[in-house]
């Protein structure tokens, strides 16, 4: 079944559209324009693509120094600003394809097709590129909306476990975000793997239509879009620390457990922020799994110093704090500035040394 919504922006509004069979019928569409494609996904290109760019979806071809080989693909192919570009891939494609199609002759218009359920659920709006520049993650960026999203839900099929889960666990701190009742809302849906088309829609659509709200209100990250980073100082750190050991969905995941615990530590929740706190935790530690269920491989051993190192020095912090978005009294996420400070580091080790006891990783704590 389709379903649809509109987001404005400031350069236009733009169609999310989500349905099964919407590759194909693109392709019709538009024939002659240039697909940018993961290359675990060229095989599913109809025969009539004839202008591919094919990416391996990895960080290292997310970075500054691999743009120009994608600028001179789309050269070789006769690209011009009346050309069109279609993205398909998950959101390493769609950061590439962000800022190729913005800066290739001063920008081409651009479709985007998100495959992953991370990049459906959260990344396919809000028009934003995150692009590495030797080894520093995410280091350059910029806005620059597509024309149109379209969500085929024939690839949720090919997701494992652990690319649901990294999806859901964005889907989540989405709906969490809004306010208690859009997060029960969220809940009483109990979206776990194995996930259908349907269901896998129904997730998307109400993620998608609550993080409208915060890019249509806030759409350049001053205020209120900045709680969307609800698990990402946490997950960041874990991610870089063990060396992209631990996927991003994942890694946010645990990050939102590591927020919690902090805001418990400080005590920080009123008995209703506890309660709401701990139906988020439940729900996240669930969809990790236990045993030969576990969703997520976990590096060996994690290394703590180097974890807390790279939280230290997260570029979103200021030069005299910590900048964090956490639950605050009856749960509502707040961005909030800590001192920096041997007491408040020792404080985000143990909350990241409590969660990866909880969880059963190992790590190495000095
Ligand atoms: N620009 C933004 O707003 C934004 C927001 C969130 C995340 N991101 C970035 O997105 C990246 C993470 O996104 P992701 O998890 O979608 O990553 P991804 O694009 O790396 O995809 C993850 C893996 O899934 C595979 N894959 C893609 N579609 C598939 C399908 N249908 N079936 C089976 N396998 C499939 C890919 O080949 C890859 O191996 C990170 O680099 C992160 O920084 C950007
Ligand atoms: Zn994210």
């Amino acid at each position: 079944m389709r379903d649809s919504f509109e987001i404005s922006s400031s350069s236009g509004s733009y169609p999310v559209v989500s349905g099964a069979g919407l590759l194909a019928e693109l392709v019709a569409e538009r024939p002659d324009a240039v697909f940018l494609v993961d290359a675990r996904l060229e095989f599913r290109l109809p025969a009539a693509v004839a202008k591919r760019v094919v990416i391996e979806a990895n960080e290292d071809n997310k970075s500054l120094e691999r743009i120009p080989d994608i600028i001179l693909k789309l050269r070789e192919h006769g690209i011009n600003r009346a050309s069109h570009l279609v993205a398909v891939g998950g959101g390493v494609i769609q950061d590439i394809a962000t800022f190729a199609a913005s800066i290739y002759m001063r920008g081409i218009p651009w479709t985007y097709m998100p495959t992953t359920l991370l990049s459906m659920a959260d990344s396919c709006v809000g028009g934003k590129s995150s692009i590495n520049v030797i080894g520093y993650k995410n280091l350059v960026g910029n806005f620059y909306p597509p024309v149109q999203v379209l969500i085929d839900l024939d690839f949720v099929a090919s997701l494992d476990s652990e690319q649901i889960v990294g999806g859901l666990y964005e889907a989540v701190k989405i709906c969490y975000a809004m306010g208690k009742q859009e997060f029960l809302a969220y809940l009483s849906e109990a979206s776990r793997p194995p996930i259908s088309a349907f269901g896998a829609q129904r997730v998307v659509m109400r993620a998608l239509r609550a993080k409208k709200w915060f890019i249509e209100t806030d759409e350049f990250d001053q205020k209120e879009r900045l709680l969307l980073n609800f698990g990402h100082t946490f997950g960041h750190a874990l991610e870089s620390g063990t060396g992209f050991g631990v996927s991003h969905g994942i890694a946010v995941g645990i990050g939102m457990l590591v927020a919690i615990e902090y805001a418990r530590c400080r005590n920080w929740l009123s008995p209703i922020g506890t309660d709401v706190t701990n139906q988020l935790r439940d729900y996240v530690r669930s969809l990790l799994g236990e045993g030969a269920n576990r969703v997520a491989r976990c590096p060996p051993k994690i290394n703590l110093a180097r974890v807390n190192e790279k939280f230290n020095n997260d570029k979103k912090h200021r030069s005299d704090s910590y900048r964090m978005v956490v639950p605050w009294q009856d749960g509502a996420l707040e961005l909030v500035s800590e001192p920096r400070g041997e007491s408040v580091r020792r404080d985000i080790a143990h909350a990241f040394e409590s969660v990866f006891n909880e969880v059963g990783w190992s790590f190495l704590s000095d």
